[in-house]
């Protein structure tokens, strides 16, 4: 079926709103385990809060089609799927490598990496791929210098990404280039080592914490992987839901100093509207939520939907470029909420800024509904962008 299973390319699968208008959905997945979809922004913010839910996804709803998943949730260094003080161990360190004022620093540096991109695309002249242009490459070398990789590794990063994140990817293939891509992290690290540096992900992890070889491998590679799959879909899908709505382009490219607040309603939106239900919590206990129980042992699966709740402001289903920030769950909530988020923001607001000042004529050169989107990923975006100026 076109676009996973989506009537629209950008509206949620089939189906979907009307089975969850209702409240929480009972499931039972393909797997045999059971539990509720919930969708409503209370709701949401108590699976994902709540200490009677953990992240540990063992057993979890098959979100694969085929296969088992690549990452054992027992695996050292998988942080998404850890619980209380064994998480913080591994958050804590790594969250100063993401503060705000680390990214005001990288600014300059992300702004230069988008305008080489942006540049390359006029000269290369119209029609342009968008993803291969700039959604792809941007993220891909801006997490490779926060962390201190070098950046000629691009594509090995990508095809790691492709097994561990596709939903019919191989333990076997994720494996071989996790070992490829390890062996690249091991030069860095016994580079870090020797000089003492700090100024990167890497060198703060080798030189300020107490993680051993194996986890900062993990989490080095995971840190990779979710550092450019997420913000390039983000970044196209952003990009294509402006090209839908004239109205609201004209009011970005009218002040794009705006970029700020602007990212976080189209973050909201677009994720609200996707609505795909994704992240697992088990409960360890019975757990009231939306009035139903999730028993002891049950699987609570979060739709961003929420992001749409009236709950959460009004007229929530409509994209407003002019709305004041909002609390959205795009970027999760609670302990496990995205680490990479002010990165994320940061990216973004330079490349949609970047993007629509240079090119301000920039439209897609066929329809939405004709452009091919991926499938085979358990994160959705385009896989090609083809645009003209
Ligand atoms: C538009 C871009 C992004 C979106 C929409 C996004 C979304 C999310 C969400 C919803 C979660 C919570 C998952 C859960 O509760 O189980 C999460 C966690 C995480 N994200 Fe992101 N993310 C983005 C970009 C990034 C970037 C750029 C990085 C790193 C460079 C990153 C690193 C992480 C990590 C490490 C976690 C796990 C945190 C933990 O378990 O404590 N993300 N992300």
């Amino acid at each position: 079926m076109p676009h996973d299973n989506r009537v629209h390319p950008l509206g949620p699968p089939a189906g979907f709103e009307d089975a969850i208008s209702n409240g929480p959905v009972r499931m039972r997945w393909p797997n045999g385990v059971e539990g509720w979809i919930f969708s409503s922004y209370a709701g949401v913010r108590k699976v994902l809060s709540d200490k009677r839910f953990s992240a540990n996804r063992d057993g979890a709803p098959a979100m694969r089609t085929e296969g088992e998943p690549v990452l054992d949730s027992s695996q050292p260094g998988n942080m998404n799927a850890m619980d209380g003080e064994e998480h913080l161990r591994l958050r804590r360190p790594l969250s100063r490598g993401f503060m705000v004022k680390r990214m005001a620093e990288m600014r300059p540096r992300i702004q230069q990496i988008v305008d080489e991109h942006l540049d390359a695309m006029e000269r290369q002249g119209a029609p342009a791929d968008l993803v291969a242009s700039l959604c792809l490459p941007v993220p891909s070398l801006v997490i490779a210098d926060l962390l201190g990789v070098p950046p000629e590794h691009q594509e090995l990063f990508q095809a790691t990404a492709k097994q561990m994140l596709g939903k019919n990817g191989s333990k076997v293939e994720y494996e071989a280039l996790a070992a490829q891509l390890g062996e690249v992290i091991a030069k860095v690290v016994a580079e870090k080592k020797a000089s003492g540096d700090t100024s990167d992900m890497i060198g703060l992890m080798v030189n300020e914490t107490d993680f051993d070889q194996e986890e900062l491998m993990l989490l080095a590679i995971g840190l990779l992987v979710a550092g450019h799959e997420t913000t390039s879909n983000f970044f196209g899908l952003f990009t294509l839901t402006l090209f839908e709505r004239p109205d609201q382009l004209e009011i970005l490219q009218r002040d794009p100093s705006r970029a700020d607040v602007i990212v976080e309603e189209l973050m909201r939106y677009t994720i609200g509207r996707l609505g795909g239900a994704g992240i697992q919590r088990k409960a360890l206990e019975d757990v009231e939520v939306d009035g139903v129980t999730v028993k002891a042992g049950e699987w609570a699966v979060i739709s961003l939907h929420a992001n749409l709740d009236e709950e959460l402001c009004p007229h929530a289903g409509e994209l407003d470029l002019e709305r004041k920030a909002v609390s959205h769950l795009g970027f999760g909530f609670g302990p496990h909420q995205c680490l990479g988020a002010n990165l994320a923001r940061t990216e973004l607001q330079i490349l949609l800024q970047s993007l629509f000042t240079r090119f301000p004529n920039i439209r897609p050169a066929v329809p939405v509904t004709e452009m091919t989107f991926r499938e085979d990923m358990i994160t959705y975006g385009a896989s090609a962008i083809p645009v003209v100026w």
